[in-house]
């Protein structure tokens, strides 16, 4: 199934690629995705390998507490999302008639997202989505961040690092392609609860190991003597990613194939990120693909990405 929300760096054209090495097939028992965003790659595999025919465990994982908790709500309270999700399509779409003109439509659109987004900010930032008696705040809030996502600039979700707050503006779509009831539900049924997790990256994959079949992909590396910013890349998402935490990634993912996981992680393909991945033993392989988020359209170009794999051992 398609991605629920429009994601930076979203992994759908290497999906197939990236589930390919990481030969599900053979004795996994669990699949593990540190840097879930869209979950691009997991969809894939579920279509790939249905849950009923191959009963794995699965450990879907982001940074980004708003992702997970839209994600957690859609898992939990599927209605609840679906009717509040439908409130807001029906707002943002109220028909021309009901304007003077197209311009006054386009204005009132206009102030509703940076009503929602205002909303949003307001009661998403130190509201804890995982405490009980919280049903109808954590659906609307899991709704406002599905419009957001769909109608903001570029589908980027960046936030303030002073104020932590959503400050993408207005992105004026002309068509709002929210997802779908039966998109909400089926992606309900496929993700259990108990496998969704908000916390850093590194730190999960101390706990991986025999069995694990791992797909990170972190955000990408972003500098490099030999490589110059890609135009509209993005990378900061949840906050930043430097170097040493690319080094102790790189690190953690070697850890965990000591023990036993298959691992395939991606990059940009700097020199750097080459060196880190082909020093711990992994099979580092090119390949070219083109950033559909974050750039104006005749800026996108085809950027040098990595994948590199090893397995247990
Ligand atoms: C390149 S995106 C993943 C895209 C995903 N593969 C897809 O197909 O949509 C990287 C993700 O890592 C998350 N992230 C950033 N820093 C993190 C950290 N320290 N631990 C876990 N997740 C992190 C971001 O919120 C972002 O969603």
């Amino acid at each position: 199934m398609e991605p629920i929300v429009k994601w930076a760096g979203g992994k759908r054209k290497l999906a197939p690629k990236i589930v390919e090495l990481l030969k599900i097939g053979e004795c996994t028992d669990r699949y593990v995705e540190p840097f879930l965003g869209g979950a691009a790659v997991f969809l894939h595999l579920v279509d790939e390998f249905p849950t009923n025919l191959f009963p794995m465990q699965y450990l879907l994982n982001d940074a980004l507490k708003p992702l997970i908790d839209a994600y957690y709500a859609i898992v939990v309270d599927t209605e609840s999302v679906i009717s509040e999700l439908s409130a807001i399509r029906t707002s943002y779409e109220l028909p021309l008639e009901e304007f003077i003109d197209a311009e006054m439509q386009a204005e009132y659109r206009n102030e509703l997202y940076y009503q929602v987004r205002r909303c949003f900010n307001s009661g998403g930032v130190n509201h804890d989505c995982h405490m009980p008696g919280t049903v109808a705040m954590r659906a609307h809030l899991a709704a406002d961040f599905i419009f957001l996502n769909k109608s903001c600039f570029n589908g980027l979700w960046r936030i303030s690092r002073k104020t932590g707050e959503m400050n993408v503006p207005h992105g004026k779509p002309k068509k709002l392609s929210l997802p779908s009831a039966d998109q909400l539900r089926e992606f309900a049924q496929l993700v259990p609860r108990q496998s969704l997790r908000c916390t850093d990256a590194t730190g999960l994959l101390a706990d991986c190991g025999d069995g694990d079949a791992i797909y990170a992909d972190p955000p990408y590396d972003t500098s490099d003597d030999n490589v110059a910013e890609p135009a509209g890349s993005f990378t900061t998402y949840a906050g930043s990613f430097n170097w040493e935490d690319q080094v102790k990634l790189a690190d953690a993912l070697r850890g965990a194939a000591h023990r036993g996981a298959r691992v395939v992680a991606s990059n940009r393909a700097t020199d750097r990120v080459i060196k880190l991945y082909d020093d711990r033993g992994f099979t580092v392989e090119h390949v070219g693909v083109r950033h559909s988020v974050g750039a104006k359209g005749d800026r996108r170009g085809i950027v040098g990405e990595i994948l590199a794999h090893r397995g247990p051992g």
